[in-house]
Protein backbone atom coordinates (compact mmCIF):
# COMPACT_ATOMS: atom_id res chain seq x y z
CA UNK A 1 0.00 0.00 0.00
CA UNK A 2 1.20 3.45 -0.91
CA UNK A 3 0.56 6.79 1.29
CA UNK A 4 1.47 10.32 0.58
CA UNK A 5 1.89 12.41 3.54
CA UNK A 6 1.76 16.24 4.04
CA UNK A 7 4.89 17.65 5.47
CA UNK A 8 5.07 21.37 3.89
CA UNK A 9 3.41 24.03 5.64
CA UNK A 10 4.83 26.30 7.75
CA UNK A 11 3.11 25.25 11.12
CA UNK A 12 2.62 28.81 11.85
CA UNK A 13 0.13 28.48 14.62
CA UNK A 14 3.09 26.72 16.39
CA UNK A 15 5.60 29.30 16.20
CA UNK A 16 8.33 30.57 17.47
CA UNK A 17 8.70 26.54 17.51
CA UNK A 18 8.35 26.06 13.98
CA UNK A 19 10.50 29.28 13.03
CA UNK A 20 13.45 26.91 12.45
CA UNK A 21 11.95 23.24 12.95
CA UNK A 22 9.49 21.73 10.47
CA UNK A 23 6.57 21.12 12.45
CA UNK A 24 7.25 17.52 11.28
CA UNK A 25 10.39 17.30 13.13
CA UNK A 26 8.85 18.79 16.28
CA UNK A 27 9.64 16.19 19.12
CA UNK A 28 6.75 14.30 20.84
CA UNK A 29 7.42 12.25 23.39
CA UNK A 30 11.48 12.53 22.49
CA UNK A 31 10.84 11.35 19.08
CA UNK A 32 10.46 13.72 16.02
CA UNK A 33 6.51 13.68 14.87
CA UNK A 34 7.01 12.91 11.37
CA UNK A 35 9.09 9.60 12.67
CA UNK A 36 6.17 8.09 14.96
CA UNK A 37 3.68 8.37 11.79
CA UNK A 38 5.85 6.91 9.85
CA UNK A 39 6.01 3.97 12.35
CA UNK A 40 2.29 3.99 12.50
CA UNK A 41 1.59 3.97 8.85
CA UNK A 42 4.39 0.99 7.81
CA UNK A 43 3.16 -0.74 11.07
CA UNK A 44 -0.49 -0.53 9.15
CA UNK A 45 0.72 -2.55 6.17
CA UNK A 46 2.01 0.55 4.23
CA UNK A 47 5.31 0.20 2.42
CA UNK A 48 5.85 3.06 0.20
CA UNK A 49 5.63 6.49 1.65
CA UNK A 50 5.74 10.10 -0.30
CA UNK A 51 6.49 13.00 1.83
CA UNK A 52 5.24 16.19 0.43
CA UNK A 53 7.49 18.67 1.78
CA UNK A 54 8.05 22.10 1.02
CA UNK A 55 9.07 24.03 4.41
CA UNK A 56 12.58 23.19 5.32
CA UNK A 57 12.31 20.03 3.86
CA UNK A 58 16.14 18.71 4.71
CA UNK A 59 15.78 18.30 8.46
CA UNK A 60 12.73 15.41 7.70
CA UNK A 61 14.89 13.93 4.88
CA UNK A 62 18.45 13.56 6.73
CA UNK A 63 16.47 12.07 9.98
CA UNK A 64 14.05 9.64 7.80
CA UNK A 65 16.68 8.31 5.89
CA UNK A 66 18.78 7.49 9.36
CA UNK A 67 16.22 6.22 10.70
CA UNK A 68 13.88 3.64 8.65
CA UNK A 69 15.57 0.87 6.31
CA UNK A 70 14.97 -0.22 2.90
CA UNK A 71 12.03 -2.36 3.66
CA UNK A 72 10.37 1.21 3.49
CA UNK A 73 10.36 2.92 0.14
CA UNK A 74 10.63 6.75 1.12
CA UNK A 75 10.30 9.49 -1.31
CA UNK A 76 10.04 13.60 -0.83
CA UNK A 77 8.20 15.37 -3.30
CA UNK A 78 9.37 18.57 -3.46
CA UNK A 79 7.31 22.02 -3.68
CA UNK A 80 8.60 25.24 -4.93
CA UNK A 81 6.08 27.03 -3.55
CA UNK A 82 2.74 25.73 -1.07
CA UNK A 83 0.39 23.95 -3.43
CA UNK A 84 -2.75 23.26 -0.54
CA UNK A 85 -3.35 19.83 0.13
CA UNK A 86 -4.96 19.04 -2.87
CA UNK A 87 -1.85 20.28 -5.12
CA UNK A 88 0.56 18.66 -2.88
CA UNK A 89 -1.04 15.22 -3.81
CA UNK A 90 -1.68 16.13 -7.51
CA UNK A 91 2.30 16.62 -6.62
CA UNK A 92 2.52 13.15 -6.11
CA UNK A 93 1.03 11.62 -9.14
CA UNK A 94 3.81 9.66 -10.48
CA UNK A 95 5.02 8.00 -7.70
CA UNK A 96 0.74 6.87 -7.08
CA UNK A 97 0.84 5.66 -10.61
CA UNK A 98 -2.21 4.65 -10.85
CA UNK A 99 -2.83 3.41 -8.05
CA UNK A 100 -5.19 3.24 -4.71
CA UNK A 101 -3.22 5.20 -2.19
CA UNK A 102 -3.68 7.04 1.56
CA UNK A 103 -3.28 10.27 1.72
CA UNK A 104 -2.44 11.91 5.59
CA UNK A 105 -2.21 15.28 7.24
CA UNK A 106 1.62 15.33 8.37
CA UNK A 107 0.26 16.58 11.52
CA UNK A 108 -2.29 14.63 12.63
CA UNK A 109 -1.66 12.22 15.55
CA UNK A 110 -4.05 8.93 15.61
CA UNK A 111 -4.43 5.55 16.35
CA UNK A 112 -7.44 4.93 13.58
CA UNK A 113 -7.44 1.40 12.04
CA UNK A 114 -6.37 2.27 8.80
CA UNK A 115 -7.27 -1.79 7.63
CA UNK A 116 -11.05 -1.17 8.84
CA UNK A 117 -10.67 1.89 7.09
CA UNK A 118 -9.47 0.30 3.57
CA UNK A 119 -12.15 -2.71 4.21
CA UNK A 120 -14.87 0.29 4.55
CA UNK A 121 -13.86 1.75 1.34
CA UNK A 122 -13.54 -1.64 -1.00
CA UNK A 123 -17.10 -2.72 0.56
CA UNK A 124 -18.71 0.62 -0.19
CA UNK A 125 -16.61 0.47 -4.14
CA UNK A 126 -16.13 4.06 -3.01
CA UNK A 127 -13.48 6.40 -4.54
CA UNK A 128 -12.83 8.71 -1.91
CA UNK A 129 -13.16 7.76 1.87
CA UNK A 130 -12.30 10.79 4.93
CA UNK A 131 -11.86 9.81 8.18
CA UNK A 132 -14.08 11.12 10.66
CA UNK A 133 -14.01 11.98 13.85
CA UNK A 134 -16.32 13.26 16.99
CA UNK A 135 -14.79 16.73 18.72
CA UNK A 136 -16.37 18.41 21.23
CA UNK A 137 -16.48 22.29 19.47
CA UNK A 138 -17.23 21.28 15.49
CA UNK A 139 -16.91 25.28 14.78
CA UNK A 140 -13.73 25.41 14.84
CA UNK A 141 -13.36 22.45 11.75
CA UNK A 142 -14.81 21.58 8.94
CA UNK A 143 -17.86 19.32 9.23
CA UNK A 144 -18.95 16.32 7.11
CA UNK A 145 -22.51 14.99 6.50
CA UNK A 146 -23.17 11.61 5.89
CA UNK A 147 -26.28 9.14 5.09
CA UNK A 148 -26.60 5.98 7.09
CA UNK A 149 -24.45 4.18 4.89
CA UNK A 150 -21.83 6.73 4.93
CA UNK A 151 -22.19 8.31 1.84
CA UNK A 152 -21.27 12.28 2.35
CA UNK A 153 -23.46 14.62 1.57
CA UNK A 154 -22.40 18.05 2.44
CA UNK A 155 -19.22 19.91 3.36
CA UNK A 156 -19.05 22.48 5.78
CA UNK A 157 -16.47 24.63 6.64
CA UNK A 158 -16.16 26.41 10.42
CA UNK A 159 -19.75 26.47 10.34
CA UNK A 160 -21.42 28.27 13.42
CA UNK A 161 -23.80 26.42 16.11
CA UNK A 162 -26.86 26.77 14.48
CA UNK A 163 -25.53 25.00 11.17
CA UNK A 164 -24.15 22.38 13.44
CA UNK A 165 -25.85 18.96 12.19
CA UNK A 166 -22.87 16.72 13.41
CA UNK A 167 -20.08 16.63 15.40
CA UNK A 168 -17.96 15.10 12.71
CA UNK A 169 -15.50 16.30 10.93
CA UNK A 170 -12.69 15.40 8.06
CA UNK A 171 -9.63 13.50 10.39
CA UNK A 172 -7.34 14.56 7.75
CA UNK A 173 -7.16 11.19 6.60
CA UNK A 174 -8.52 10.06 3.20
CA UNK A 175 -8.18 6.97 1.03
CA UNK A 176 -8.18 8.33 -2.63
CA UNK A 177 -8.70 5.87 -6.10
CA UNK A 178 -5.96 7.43 -8.49
CA UNK A 179 -8.70 9.19 -10.71
CA UNK A 180 -9.42 11.35 -8.03
CA UNK A 181 -6.03 13.38 -8.70
CA UNK A 182 -7.98 13.77 -12.33
CA UNK A 183 -9.95 16.54 -10.27
CA UNK A 184 -6.49 18.78 -9.32
CA UNK A 185 -5.19 21.64 -11.64
CA UNK A 186 -1.42 20.65 -12.07
CA UNK A 187 0.97 22.93 -10.45
CA UNK A 188 -1.29 25.64 -8.56
CA UNK A 189 -2.82 25.65 -5.10
CA UNK A 190 -5.43 23.63 -4.46
CA UNK A 191 -7.23 22.37 -1.05
CA UNK A 192 -8.58 19.10 -0.93
CA UNK A 193 -11.25 20.22 2.04
CA UNK A 194 -12.40 23.36 0.62
CA UNK A 195 -12.14 22.56 -3.18
CA UNK A 196 -11.89 18.66 -4.60
CA UNK A 197 -14.21 17.27 -2.21
CA UNK A 198 -17.02 19.35 -2.30
CA UNK A 199 -16.66 19.26 -6.10
CA UNK A 200 -16.43 15.39 -6.34
CA UNK A 201 -20.01 15.27 -3.90
CA UNK A 202 -20.76 17.88 -6.16
CA UNK A 203 -20.53 15.74 -9.75
CA UNK A 204 -21.83 12.57 -7.91
CA UNK A 205 -18.55 10.56 -6.76
CA UNK A 206 -18.78 8.02 -4.47
CA UNK A 207 -17.81 10.15 -1.52
CA UNK A 208 -18.12 8.10 1.91
CA UNK A 209 -16.82 8.69 5.11
CA UNK A 210 -14.90 6.50 7.67
CA UNK A 211 -16.86 7.32 11.08
CA UNK A 212 -14.39 6.34 14.21
CA UNK A 213 -13.63 6.84 18.03
CA UNK A 214 -10.37 5.89 17.74
CA UNK A 215 -7.74 8.27 19.43
CA UNK A 216 -7.39 11.40 17.11
CA UNK A 217 -5.63 14.47 17.68
CA UNK A 218 -4.35 17.46 14.94
CA UNK A 219 -1.01 18.70 16.33
CA UNK A 220 -1.95 22.42 15.32
CA UNK A 221 -0.87 24.57 18.55
CA UNK A 222 1.09 24.98 21.14
CA UNK A 223 -2.20 23.85 23.78
CA UNK A 224 -2.82 20.13 21.62
CA UNK A 225 0.97 20.10 21.64
CA UNK A 226 0.84 19.91 25.20
CA UNK A 227 -2.61 17.89 25.67
CA UNK A 228 -0.79 15.21 23.19
CA UNK A 229 1.74 14.82 25.46
CA UNK A 230 -0.92 14.07 28.30
CA UNK A 231 -2.69 12.17 26.07
CA UNK A 232 0.37 9.77 25.39
CA UNK A 233 2.02 9.69 29.07
CA UNK A 234 -1.59 8.87 30.41
CA UNK A 235 -1.75 5.71 27.98
CA UNK A 236 -4.68 7.34 26.30
CA UNK A 237 -2.96 6.50 22.68
CA UNK A 238 -0.48 3.51 22.87
CA UNK A 239 3.08 4.20 21.47
CA UNK A 240 6.39 4.04 21.98
CA UNK A 241 8.72 5.63 24.93
CA UNK A 242 11.90 5.97 24.84
CA UNK A 243 13.25 4.69 27.71
CA UNK A 244 13.19 2.03 30.77
CA UNK A 245 9.73 2.36 32.38
CA UNK A 246 11.17 2.11 36.06
CA UNK A 247 8.04 2.11 37.75
CA UNK A 248 4.55 2.79 36.75
CA UNK A 249 4.92 5.97 34.87
CA UNK A 250 7.96 6.73 34.54
CA UNK A 251 10.41 5.96 32.25
CA UNK A 252 14.02 7.19 32.33
CA UNK A 253 16.77 6.91 29.40
CA UNK A 254 20.12 5.26 29.32
CA UNK A 255 22.59 7.39 31.69
CA UNK A 256 20.64 9.36 33.53
CA UNK A 257 21.74 10.51 36.90
CA UNK A 258 18.67 11.24 39.49
CA UNK A 259 19.78 12.45 43.00
CA UNK A 260 17.67 10.16 45.66
CA UNK A 261 16.17 13.47 47.20
CA UNK A 262 14.56 14.39 43.43
CA UNK A 263 10.31 13.98 43.90
CA UNK A 264 9.60 12.46 40.58
CA UNK A 265 5.77 12.30 40.08
CA UNK A 266 4.77 10.10 37.32
CA UNK A 267 3.73 10.37 34.55
CA UNK A 268 7.20 11.33 33.37
CA UNK A 269 10.00 10.74 30.70
CA UNK A 270 13.44 11.41 31.15
CA UNK A 271 15.54 11.43 28.19
CA UNK A 272 19.28 9.59 28.08
CA UNK A 273 22.02 11.34 30.49
CA UNK A 274 19.74 13.94 32.37
CA UNK A 275 21.17 15.20 35.47
CA UNK A 276 18.39 15.80 37.80
CA UNK A 277 19.54 17.98 41.60
CA UNK A 278 18.82 17.24 44.70
CA UNK A 279 15.41 18.38 45.99
CA UNK A 280 14.29 18.86 42.74
CA UNK A 281 10.51 18.27 41.89
CA UNK A 282 9.54 16.87 37.97
CA UNK A 283 6.20 15.96 37.07
CA UNK A 284 3.40 15.00 36.61
CA UNK A 285 3.08 15.22 32.66
CA UNK A 286 6.52 16.69 32.06
CA UNK A 287 8.67 14.85 29.43
CA UNK A 288 12.61 16.32 29.36
CA UNK A 289 14.59 15.79 26.46
CA UNK A 290 18.15 13.69 26.28
CA UNK A 291 21.07 15.56 28.19
CA UNK A 292 18.49 17.88 30.44
CA UNK A 293 20.21 19.34 33.50
CA UNK A 294 18.24 20.69 35.90
CA UNK A 295 19.74 22.43 39.49
CA UNK A 296 18.65 21.95 42.55
CA UNK A 297 15.12 22.45 43.91
CA UNK A 298 13.93 23.46 40.43
CA UNK A 299 10.43 22.34 39.66
CA UNK A 300 9.08 21.16 36.31
CA UNK A 301 5.24 20.29 35.55
CA UNK A 302 3.16 19.68 32.60
CA UNK A 303 6.39 20.53 30.36
CA UNK A 304 8.09 19.75 27.12
CA UNK A 305 11.69 20.16 27.18
CA UNK A 306 13.70 19.28 24.03
CA UNK A 307 17.41 18.30 24.36
CA UNK A 308 19.79 19.76 25.47
CA UNK A 309 17.85 21.96 28.23
CA UNK A 310 19.36 23.50 31.34
CA UNK A 311 16.50 24.64 34.46
CA UNK A 312 18.77 26.64 36.70
CA UNK A 313 18.06 26.01 40.58
CA UNK A 314 14.59 27.02 42.08
CA UNK A 315 13.33 27.53 38.38
CA UNK A 316 10.04 26.63 38.13
CA UNK A 317 8.34 25.83 34.90
CA UNK A 318 4.55 24.67 34.45
CA UNK A 319 2.82 24.41 30.83
CA UNK A 320 5.50 25.54 29.08
CA UNK A 321 7.91 23.93 26.00
CA UNK A 322 11.52 24.75 25.59
CA UNK A 323 13.46 23.92 22.28
CA UNK A 324 16.55 22.44 21.96
CA UNK A 325 19.38 23.93 24.25
CA UNK A 326 17.22 26.92 25.96
CA UNK A 327 18.65 28.02 29.06
CA UNK A 328 16.85 29.10 32.30
CA UNK A 329 18.16 31.03 34.46
CA UNK A 330 18.42 30.23 38.33
CA UNK A 331 15.22 31.59 40.46
CA UNK A 332 13.19 31.94 36.73
CA UNK A 333 9.21 31.38 37.06
CA UNK A 334 7.14 30.52 33.64
CA UNK A 335 3.73 29.67 33.67
CA UNK A 336 0.91 29.15 30.92
CA UNK A 337 0.98 28.13 27.68
CA UNK A 338 4.70 29.42 26.26
CA UNK A 339 7.07 28.30 24.46
CA UNK A 340 10.92 29.30 23.68
CA UNK A 341 13.05 28.51 20.50
CA UNK A 342 16.02 26.57 20.68
CA UNK A 343 19.25 28.59 22.39
CA UNK A 344 16.70 31.06 24.09
CA UNK A 345 18.07 32.65 27.90
CA UNK A 346 14.71 32.62 29.70
CA UNK A 347 14.74 35.11 33.45
P1 LIG B 1 -0.52 26.48 10.21
O1 LIG B 1 0.38 27.39 9.40
O2 LIG B 1 -0.33 26.71 11.67
O3 LIG B 1 -1.94 26.49 9.79
O4 LIG B 1 -0.01 24.99 10.03
P2 LIG B 1 0.24 24.08 8.74
O5 LIG B 1 1.21 24.74 7.85
O6 LIG B 1 0.66 22.74 9.24
O7 LIG B 1 -1.15 24.03 8.01
P3 LIG B 1 -2.34 23.00 8.20
O8 LIG B 1 -2.52 22.70 9.65
O9 LIG B 1 -3.48 23.53 7.46
O10 LIG B 1 -1.79 21.74 7.43
C1 LIG B 1 -2.17 20.41 7.67
C2 LIG B 1 -1.07 19.50 7.15
O11 LIG B 1 -0.88 19.69 5.75
C3 LIG B 1 0.28 19.78 7.80
O12 LIG B 1 0.92 18.54 8.00
C4 LIG B 1 1.01 20.61 6.77
O13 LIG B 1 2.42 20.38 6.82
C5 LIG B 1 0.44 20.11 5.47
N1 LIG B 1 0.35 21.18 4.46
C6 LIG B 1 -0.42 22.28 4.53
N2 LIG B 1 -0.28 23.01 3.40
C7 LIG B 1 0.59 22.33 2.63
C8 LIG B 1 1.14 22.59 1.31
O14 LIG B 1 0.85 23.59 0.66
N3 LIG B 1 2.01 21.66 0.81
C9 LIG B 1 2.36 20.55 1.52
N4 LIG B 1 3.22 19.68 0.97
N5 LIG B 1 1.88 20.27 2.75
C10 LIG B 1 1.00 21.17 3.28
Amino acid sequence: MKAVVLVGGFGTRMHPLTLHVPKAMVPLVNVPFVERLVTYLSRSGVDEIGLSVCYLPDPIRNHLSRRFDRNLRLHYLHEDQPLGTAGALKNSESMVAGQRFLALNGDVLTGINLREMMDFHLQRNSQITIALTPVENPTAYGIVETEADGRVVRFLEKPTWDQVTTNTINAGIYILEPEVLKLIPAGKPCSMEREVFPQAVEAGWRVHGFPTDDYWIDLGTLEKYLVAHRDLLSGRLAVDIPGDQVTEGIWIGPGAEVDPSAVLEPPIVLGAQCRVAEGVRVGPYAVLGDRAVVEEKATIRDCVLWDDVSVGSRAMLKDCILGSSCIVKAGATVEGVRAFPHHTTVE
